[in-house]
């Protein structure tokens, strides 16, 4: 039976009456209930919260920054910054050490941005001081990898070039292993998966995204909840996942981060609730981040529809909310419909928020409102119930310590580092290839490499730490590990890390050294590095109002083909690059998308033909910012009319990656044509053979168009998707399963049903038209799914 809201806190109360007996009964007992490993957990809760005034359990509801990051952000920041920055943050009027006693009198539940194994164990033993000893959770953006730790850990490609793997079992094995990460250094909560569906790439957050479409999102979000998780993160490898932001903040209005976003229930539906709606019911995210922007009006933060009406109460949300950060109050401060902050703290409370991101005066606020009346008692309790549920899951209870002798045998491992290296070659997208890739004969040649990314940690993608040297490969290195064994000699000129930094200067010289090498590598792209951040080009806060390549970027690359040298760019950006001209008049464009700590070695793999590419994006890329939104599984109309001055095509469609080898694709045959029950599965297959002369994988995509709708529908949706792997000459049948949910969507009355009609099945290596071959389904009647 899944528990309504009322339900929920009436059972809760009853059971604190009886866990107040209980705890009388106990009082004879040494060890209370809530500190006995083998008593329940609902027992343990139970009694901790007998215990507890309305004071502790605010407290539980509050998290800060670290004290390390507290001590540098006071050095950093004034307090007029404090407003807009989301990196950084200290508490104007508090010391460290007025943090540190907190914690000691129990007055803090949580902490986020703790980056060494040190500091957590340091502030475990001050909550270990407090009455109650409830220890902390603590939290931390281990978007890929524990990237944020400050101690080597490994860093994996950034989501989108994850998404590019288009492959669910390693997100789901990279994930495992950044929890084993994170677990041993102390942190056990992750902000990720950021499962917002990517409508707008101008969006700086685009490389912490899985892309545009909500199937991809959806399926990759599941799988990083269900490595980070485990079964239901009750153990002490394992951790709590947090899908956010709910919701629709890829699609601004005006592509900047936190600014408003107007769209229709119906596309909230369709595009950016599907993937929530999966990590609530397939994978038990146990914590869900609000949005820091509005919605039709409704700041993210007060939005009880979204938080309580729709996630908890009718698909069954069991975890809790916790703000982004510091957006309770800017319910107040920046959006203009509470008069403070603790009506803010009220609005968001009574929608359904559990935990504030981060400071003090929250917890004043919400013992206040309780007092006063505004703020119902039982709202409290549901918090911190979920809270506490957490804390004694996790065994942190019985193990808040991390044994610091562990973490470098338990981080960075050969097999972890294997993981890493893995995707970044599965997701490394090969976009252009005139032929000149794989590089043969170099025997004697000249490679001359440059470019803003060639050599540094912008491969390592935001919400990373700086690395020691020793654990990363830059695109440089990666290339200078293969120059023994092809017998080359490279040269790299540093033409200014930053693209901001390229002078005429560095033009001239990286033009003349091109003039004098036998081929070029030249690697682009953004910056998305937030220990750079005055340098940042895309990521959190740095939004893009173009789609080509920033500073002075495109100058470079077109003094060096002047020199009529073949040229290989290799792109490293977690944001889509938008260079038609580019493209056309270089020999190949690798796009790397930020991949990782190994990224370099993949690269070099990749151009030197050790590996042959086979991601595909996760994403259509535009030809231009106007373009813009330009998403591949657009409505039927999109396209009738055309623009004055630009194409209405994309440089590259969504699903598209080019292999050194060619495969060729049979007509779909499905196991039957009715799709008659709820139940009912078709089975596509697919005779997939690689006709060219190399080992290859190729990601088999399946997409579906509801041929007539009640409502308009995409002209077509990715449903299905499998990579393979062939040598040459072979050929395997791949199968892909159409469920009800394949074929479902919202109708008039927002129940999500199959329509009876004909539904068309295209099966390809891209979304493509030219690249898809189909065959019609049907759908006798209509089915009902909830
Ligand atoms: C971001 C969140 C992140 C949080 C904590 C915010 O600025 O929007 O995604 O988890 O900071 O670092």
């Amino acid at each position: 039976m899944r528990l309504t809201k009322v339900s929920f806190s009436f059972l809760l109360a009853i059971s604190l009456f009886f866990g107040c007996q209980a705890q009388k009964k106990t009082s004879k007992s040494d060890t209370p209930i809530y500190l006995n490993p083998s008593a329940n957990v609902d027992a343990r809760i139970q009694d901790l919260m007998s215990r507890m005034t309305l004071e502790d359990k605010a407290a539980q509801m509050s998290q800060y920054v670290g004290l390390e990051h507290m001590r540098k952000a006071l050095g950093d920041l004034s307090e007029d910054d404090l407003d807009k920055n989301d990196a950084q943050g200290f508490y104007p009027g508090f010391k460290t050490t007025d943090i540190a006693r907190l914690t000691e009198e129990g007055k803090i539940g949580s902490f986020l941005h703790v980056l060494t194994a040190e500091e957590a164990n340091e502030l475990q033993a001050l909550a270990q001081k407090s009455p109650l000893k409830i220890p902390l959770l603590i939290g931390i953006d281990a978007i890929h990898g524990n990237a944020y730790y400050q101690g080597g850990a490994t860093v994996y490609p950034t989501p989108i070039t994850q998404a590019a793997t288009f492959n669910d079992d390693l997100m789901r094995k990279v994930s495992a292993q950044t929890a084993i990460e994170m677990r041993a250094t102390g942190t056990q909560w992750t902000f990720t998966p950021n499962i917002d569906v990517l409508r707008d790439p101008r969006w700086g957050r685009t490389g912490e995204t899985f892309g545009e479409d909500p199937f991809l999102v959806g399926n990759m979000g599941v799988a990083a909840i269900e490595g980070l998780q485990g079964e239901d993160f009750s153990s002490t490898n394992h951790v709590i996942a947090c899908a956010k932001h709910l919701i629709a903040g890829s699609q601004s209005i005006n592509g900047l981060n936190a600014s408003p976003t107007d769209v229709s229930k119906r596309t909230l539906f369709e595009i950016f609730l599907p993937p929530y709606r999966r990590a609530v019911q397939e994978a038990n995210v146990f914590s869900i981040m609000a949005a820091h922007n509005e919605v039709n009006g409704m700041p993210g933060h007060m939005d009880k529809f979204m938080m309580t009406d729709l996630m908890r109460n009718r698909w069954g949300f069991k975890g809790f909310y916790v703000s982004d950060w510091n957006d309770i109050s800017r319910i107040a401060k920046w959006h203009h419909v509470a008069k403070d902050f603790k009506e803010s703290v009220l609005f968001s409370l009574s929608a359904g928020m559990d935990m504030n991101m981060h400071g003090p005066f929250f917890q004043d606020y919400v013992v206040e409102l309780v007092n006063e009346g505004k703020l119902s008692v039982e709202r409290v309790n549901d918090a911190v119930y979920k809270i506490l549920e957490a804390k004694f899951k996790l065994g942190l209870f019985e193990n808040p310590y991390v044994d610091l002798k562990k973490v470098k045998t338990t981080i960075f491992t050969p097999e972890h580092q294997e993981a890493a290296l893995q995707q970044a070659r599965e997701g490394i997208v090969l976009q252009k290839n005139d032929g000149i890739l794989p590089l043969r004969n170099l025997d004697g040649k000249r490679i001359f490499i440059t470019g803003p990314n060639a050599d540094n940690m912008t491969i390592l993608g935001d919400w990373t730490s700086p690395q020691p040297d020793e654990n990363y490969v830059t695109i440089k290195e990666g290339i200078d590990q293969f120059a023994k064994k092809y017998k080359f000699n490279s040269e790299y000129y540093d033409c200014g890390q930053r693209s901001k930094w390229i002078t005429d200067e560095n033009i001239n010289i990286a033009k003349s050294k091109a003039a004098q090498s036998d081929l070029v590598v030249l690697v682009l792209g953004e910056n998305s590095y937030r220990h750079d951040w005055p340098n940042k080009t895309t990521g959190e806060n740095i939004d893009r109002a173009t789609l080509a390549l920033s500073g002075n970027q495109l100058n470079l690359a077109k003094a060096i083909i002047e020199t009529g040298k073949p040229i290989v760019v290799v792109y490293v950006s977690g944001s889509p690059i938008a260079e038609p001209w580019l493209e056309s008049n270089v020999k190949a464009v690798v796009n790397a998308w930020e991949p990782g700590a190994f990224g370099g070695q993949a690269v070099a793999e990749i151009l030197m033909g050790e590996v042959n590419p086979s991601g595909k994006l996760p994403l259509t890329i535009p030809r231009s910012v106007g373009q813009l939104q330009m998403v591949y599984n657009h409505k039927p109309t999109a396209y009738i009319h055309k623009y004055n001055t630009e194409k209405k095509v994309p440089l590259h469609p969504f699903g598209f990656g080019l292999s050194y080898t060619s495969f060729q694709f049979s007509e779909p045959q499905v196991s039957k044509t009715s799709f008659n029950s709820i139940d009912d599965k078709i089975l596509v297959s697919v005779n997939v053979t690689n006709t060219g002369e190399m080992k290859g994988e190729e990601v088999v995509q399946m997409y579906i168009r509801d041929n007539i709708s009640s409502y308009t529908r995409p002209v077509k949706e990715l449903k299905g998707y499998k990579r393979v792997s062939l040598e040459p000459g072979e050929t395997k049948t791949v199968s892909l399963e159409i469920k009800a949910e394949s074929l479902a969507f919202y109708d008039a009355d927002y129940h999500f049903v199959v329509e009876p009609g004909e539904f068309t099945i295209m099966t390809g290596n891209s979304s493509a038209d030219k690249d898809l071959k189909s065959i019609t389904i049907n759908a006798p009647d209509k089915i009902i799914l909830d």
